[in-house]
C-alpha cells in the first residue's frame, strides 16, 4: 500500500484538536457516570484508537469490551441498511451502565441496530458517544448523547478509518483526494 500522502486532500481535524476533544468528553463522561459502573463498548474495527485515548481521559473505574457489526463490507462505502453481527461481547450488560463508542455515525443503520440488540439485554441505561456524526447523511434516527465532532459528508480517513482497511493508524482526521482514490459506491 502506497504512503497515505497519495491520497490525502487536506486534514479535517488535527491531532491537537482531536485529542483535546477527547480531553473534554473523558472529563464530561467521568462527571456524569459518578458512582456508576460505567461499561464502554467499542464498535470493532474503526472505533479502536478513539476507545483506547478516550478511557485513558476517564478518571472514573470503568470496564470495556468489544463487538463487531458489519455494514459496508471492503470496497462498498454505502450502508446497506442491512448489518450482521460478526463478534459477540464478552460479558453480559444486563444492568450495567452502558456506554457504545462509536467512531462515525453516517446513515445511523449500524447504531440503530445496535442499540436495539442491546436493548434486550436489559442494561441499566445505555448511551452513545460518536467521535464523528456525519449528520447530512442520516437516514434514520438515532440518539448520540457524547459527540466529537459533527464534520461535513466527505470521504475521510485515519484515526480509526480505514481506506481499503489501511491507513486507521493516522493520528488525525483526513480528507480523501477523489482525483486519487475513487469511494466505491
Ligand atoms: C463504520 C463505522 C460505523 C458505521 C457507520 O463501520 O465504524 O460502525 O460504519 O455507518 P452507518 O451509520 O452508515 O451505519 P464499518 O462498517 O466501515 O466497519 P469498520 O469500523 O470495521 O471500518
Amino acid at each position: 500500500m502506497r504512503d497515505y500522502r497519495e491520497f490525502l486532500k487536506e486534514t479535517l481535524i488535527d491531532e491537537d484538536t482531536l485529542q483535546e476533544r477527547i480531553a473534554a468528553l473523558g472529563a464530561e463522561i467521568s462527571r456524569e457516570y459518578q458512582g456508576k459502573s460505567l461499561h464502554l463498548i467499542c464498535i470493532l474495527r474503526g472505533g479502536v484508537m478513539f476507545l483506547t485515548d478516550l478511557m485513558r481521559q476517564i478518571s472514573i473505574p470503568h470496564t470495556i469490551d468489544f463487538m463487531a457489526i458489519s455494514s459496508y463490507g471492503a470496497g462498498s462505502r454505502r450502508s446497506s441498511g442491512q448489518v450482521r453481527l460478526t463478534m459477540d461481547l464478552k460479558d453480559d450488560i444486563g444492568g450495567r451502565d452502558v456506554l457504545l463508542v462509536e467512531d462515525i455515525v453516517d446513515s445511523g443503520y449500524t447504531l440503530s441496530s445496535i442499540l436495539e440488540l442491546l436493548t434486550l439485554r436489559k442494561p441499566a441505561s445505555l448511551k452513545v458517544c460518536t467521535l464523528l456524526d456525519k449528520a447530512e447523511r442520516r437516514e434514520v434516527d438515532v440518539p448520540i448523547d457524547y459527540c466529537g465532532f459533527v464534520i461535513p459528508n466527505a470521504f475521510v480517513f485515519g484515526y480509526g478509518l480505514d481506506l481499503d482497511e489501511y491507513y486507521r493508524d493516522l493520528p488525525f482526521i483526513g480528507i480523501v483526494n477523489p482525483e486519487r482514490f475513487q469511494p466505491p459506491e
